[in-house]
């Protein structure tokens, strides 16, 4: 039997992640490239995991996906703003695994950080990305045109974000 773990990454997780982003799909339908530098990975997962929420899928102890939840930008008045990444290594794909780190990342935004603004960008032609995070609650909000290139040629992309369904409240006086 399979076993899947979702816990939060550490910095001595940098092999793994980096190995997903070898995947030309991985790598394309986020804004790596499929050459990732395992230094540059330490580094990034050695950052304030106060601010940026990454994790690890395992699949028997084989990392084989991560994703994030990191605070959009420095403003405070942008203070209820997140952003969301993910990817799953490619032979992985399709097999239910983005959904369920997507699970882990809305019960941390929702019910442990108030997250009430989540946003991200996604290739306009990634369908099963798009699909994937409607089924979440996030709604496309516009186009960024020419956003990205992939694999030679510039690619859309689509800004979507999603609104916490059932903002915390605070207790009447
Ligand atoms: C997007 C990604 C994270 C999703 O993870 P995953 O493990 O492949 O997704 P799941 O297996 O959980 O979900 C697949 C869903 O997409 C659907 N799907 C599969 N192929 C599809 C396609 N070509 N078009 C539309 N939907 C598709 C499946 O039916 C399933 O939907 P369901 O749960 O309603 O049955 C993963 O595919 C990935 O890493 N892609 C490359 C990197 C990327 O695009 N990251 C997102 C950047 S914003």
């Amino acid at each position: 039997m399979t076993t899947i773990v979702i816990r939060r990454a550490e910095p001595g997780d940098h092999l793994g992640v980096a190995k997903t982003f070898t995947g030309r799909s991985a790598a394309g339908g986020t804004l790596q490239t499929p050459y990732p530098s395992e230094a540059e990975w330490k580094e990034s997962l050695a950052g304030d995991p106060k601010r940026n929420y990454v994790f690890a899928v395992l699949l028997d102890g084989e990392t084989v996906g991560d994703s994030d939840l990191h605070r959009a930008q420095l403003s405070p008045r942008r203070a209820h703003c997140w952003g969301l990444g993910m990817a799953v290594h490619d032979d992985r794909q399709g097999r239910g695994i983005g959904t369920r780190l997507m699970r882990t990342m809305i019960d941390l935004a929702d019910n442990w950080l108030g997250a009430l603004r989540i946003e991200l960008t996604v290739c306009s032609d990634n369908g099963r990305a798009v699909r994937r995070y409607e089924k979440f609650g996030f709604l496309i909000e516009g186009t960024h045109r020419a956003f990205a290139l992939r694999e030679g040629v510039f690619v859309d992309a689509y800004a979507m974000a999603r609104l916490h369904p059932r903002p915390p409240q605070l207790p009447s006086i």
